[in-house]
């Protein structure tokens, strides 16, 4: 199966990323069954689907018509007949090993034997997911980032089994729907951008506890310094401008002093035992209580939505 040959989509999972990637599928003409395992999950899918295209027709990002269209293509349904026909499936269901390997193991034996088979996993084995899949070179990792309607980023990631075809295919057919793919060539933990994240996030808890800066201020370095240049930019880019010279010398002396833990320790353990989960819970590195919470995520989105705005994924100098 090609990029282009792609007609019908199933999105397995209506939640929080299913609902959202099925919108974008059919923001590109696709037609989506969005599939689930229960009536109130469908239901969540269906509410989820109108509060992002309503507020996307606020934003001015669809008009109403279209955003009627991309409504009319999308359905539901908890029937696994579903992926008999299409011609890709994306599973974003619950993130759990065993689950994910039971529905793969039944889906890849109901889909046509050329149909695509890519899941949302976060950072579990593609390998493993699909140790008991019927036809194991069509099937690769296709992570998504939230809100996935608004963050380019996509990761193709290779399990051990996965054909060189099915990659190629599932990055051409991101960049069709609006994407930046990247490969992934070896299925590793946490792939390639959540191995940056957390590598960012184990330093940015050592300056704290070293007590080199506060929150505020490494966040802040992050957003007004780093994240800038990062979002033109990556870190080998970076550096290639900046000169190997210099960072080759900085390292020298910098990585020896920098956080080398094995396993989340200090004040992250903390946090984490004191049941400080961040927003979610009211309270994490800052004060989430009482509207603090809701006014943080509204800030976020407009932000991300600025920010997805402005940003030109590569501009050619005059
Ligand atoms: N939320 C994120 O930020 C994020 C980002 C990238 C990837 N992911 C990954 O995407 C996947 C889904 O995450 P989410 O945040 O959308 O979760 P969610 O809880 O919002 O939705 C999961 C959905 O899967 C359904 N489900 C559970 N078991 C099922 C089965 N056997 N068959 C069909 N549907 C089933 C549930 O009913 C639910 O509707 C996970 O693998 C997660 O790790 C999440």
């Amino acid at each position: 199966m090609k990029a282009t040959d792609i007609r019908s989509i199933v999105v397995a999972g209506a939640g929080t990323m299913g609902a959202s990637m099925a919108q974008i599928f059919a923001k590109y003409g696709y037609s989506v069954t969005l599939y689930d395992i229960a009536e109130a999950a469908i239901q969540r899918g269906r509410d989820l689907v109108r509060v992002n295209q309503e507020s996307q027709v606020k934003s001015g990002d669809l008009t109403a018509d279209q955003s009627a269209e991309v409504i009319s293509r999308l359905s539901y349904t908890m029937d696994k007949q579903c992926f008999a026909s299409c011609d890709l499936v994306v599973e974003s269901i619950l993130e759990n090993l065993e689950i994910k390997q039971k529905f793969w193991a039944e889906v890849s034996r109901i889909a046509k034997p050329d149909c695509l088979l890519c899941t949302n996993t976060s950072g579990l084995s593609i390998t493993k997911i699909c140790a008991e899949v019927q036809g194991k070179e069509r099937f690769c990792g296709m992570h998504w980032f939230n809100p996935s309607h608004i963050v380019p980023l996509i990761e193709v990631i290779n399990g051990d089994e996965t054909a060189p075809e099915t990659a190629e295919a599932v990055y051409e057919f991101s960049k069709i729907i609006g994407k930046q793919p990247i490969y992934v060539k070896k299925d590793a933990l946490g792939f390639i951008a959540n191995r940056l994240q957390a590598a960012i996030l184990r330093e940015a808890l050592y300056i704290k506890e070293q007590g080199i800066g506060d929150f505020a201020d490494i966040d802040g370095a992050m957003k007004y310094g780093l994240g800038f240049r990062y979002a033109c930019l990556g870190p080998l880019e970076v550096v290639d401008q900046g000169g190997l010279d210099i960072h080759h010398h900085i390292a020298t002396y910098l990585w020896e002093d920098l956080a080398d833990d094995k396993y989340p320790s200090g004040l992250f353990e903390e946090l984490y035992q004191a049941g400080k989960y961040g927003v979610k819970s009211g309270e994490g590195f800052y004060d989430y209580s009482g509207e603090k919470a809701a006014q943080s995520m509204k800030k976020r989105d407009a932000m991300y939505l600025a920010m997805a705005r402005a940003k030109v994924t590569e501009v050619e100098p005059e």
